[in-house]
């Protein structure tokens, strides 16, 4: 196509998504039905794994529940009867471990069936200054954090592009849309998550499986106990996010196709900002907002995942 042509076509359909965004802030778009689809969820065993969970079982989905704490998922798998869940199979699985991941998928695929939505949501956090970071930890934090998404896509994608049908859930973080002091493996594997997982979303598209769609969740801290002690410098810009707040949100977000989520609001702005100012102004901004401190008074879960 001519140039002009092609220019022409990207500002006219770039007005028209504009103000299709604006029509959809005023008259937000319809939830769709998750009712039989089947929903496999990573680290359901406590926080948001096992508020969305419940969520998912209010609905009528089909649960297949992962985790690596036993405990844990029967808690789950309890709370989800309890909330109407029929159909609910819990697996323990390590999603850090490929071959694991392959074989626990088999299962599931004999089991329940081919997984429709797929939440990749366990994950664990160091905490620590880098040089501090034991290497096993470090290795551990990228294999459950980003990797896992991997031999998850590979297992469970295939089917959803075979019947354009599908929808992949990336629970990352605000820490993977900028760095942050004493969280640099952290940080490191969730960038990658959301940098799979928007590069997912463009193979998709390329490829026209214009069905499977893609939601990924950025969050600042969650009052799940993963983050435990730390603190956040001003409470009314940047919150300590109530867990069933972010998991009725990211049911939102998802149930409306919405490609990213990012928690709360005044991030978007923040972000924003950290991409068009000099990079001076963007750490004082940085300083302004805690995120030098954040970790300081960081205690985590008493016992480590
Ligand atoms: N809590 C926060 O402040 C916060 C903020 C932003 C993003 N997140 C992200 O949200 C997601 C959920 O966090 P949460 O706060 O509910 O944490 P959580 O610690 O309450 O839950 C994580 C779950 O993952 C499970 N898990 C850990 N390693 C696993 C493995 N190898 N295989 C299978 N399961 C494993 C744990 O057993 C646990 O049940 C995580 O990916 C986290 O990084 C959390």
């Amino acid at each position: 196509m001519n140039f002009f042509l092609e220019l022409l076509k990207v500002i006219g359909l770039s007005t028209y998504y504009m103000l299709e965004s604006l029509v959809f802030l005023f008259v937000p778009k319809r939830k769709k039905n998750v009712s039989g689809e089947i929903v496999l969820i990573t680290g359901a065993g406590s926080g948001i794994g096992r508020l969305l969970s419940l969520k998912f079982a209010k609905l009528g989905a089909t649960l297949v529940l992962w985790d690596i704490n036993q405990d844990g998922l029967r808690e789950t798998c309890r709370l989800a009867e309890e909330n109407g869940a029929v159909r609910i199979h819990s697996y323990i699985c390590d999603c850090s471990k490929r071959q694991e991941v392959y074989r626990v998928a088999d299962q599931v695929k004999k089991e329940v069936g081919d997984v429709s939505i797929l939440v990749n949501n366990a994950g664990i956090v160091t905490g620590r200054s880098f040089i501090e970071s034991p290497d096993s930890l470090v290795e551990k934090t990228m294999e459950v954090n980003t990797m896992a998404h991997f031999w998850t896509y590979k297992a469970f994608l295939p089917a959803m592009i075979a019947s354009n049908h599908g929808h992949l859930v990336s629970i990352a973080s605000s820490a993977g849309l900028i760095g942050v002091n004493r969280l640099a493996d952290y940080c490191a594997s969730k960038f990658a998550a959301v940098g799979f997982a928007e590069s997912i979303s463009f193979e998709m598209k390329v490829l026209g499986k214009t069905g499977v769609k893609t939601t990924t969740v950025c969050p600042y801290f969650i009052n799940t106990g993963m983050f435990d002690g730390c603190s956040t410098r001003w409470p009314l810009l940047l919150p300590i996010l109530d867990p069933d707040y972010v998991a009725e949100k990211i049911m939102t977000a998802i149930r409306r196709d919405q490609a990213i989520l990012v928690l709360p609001r005044s991030l978007y702005f923040f972000f924003a900002l950290k991409n068009i100012l000099p990079v001076k102004v963007g750490i004082l901004l940085a300083d302004f907002a805690g995120a030098l401190h954040f970790m300081d008074s960081f205690k985590g879960r008493a016992k480590k995942d």
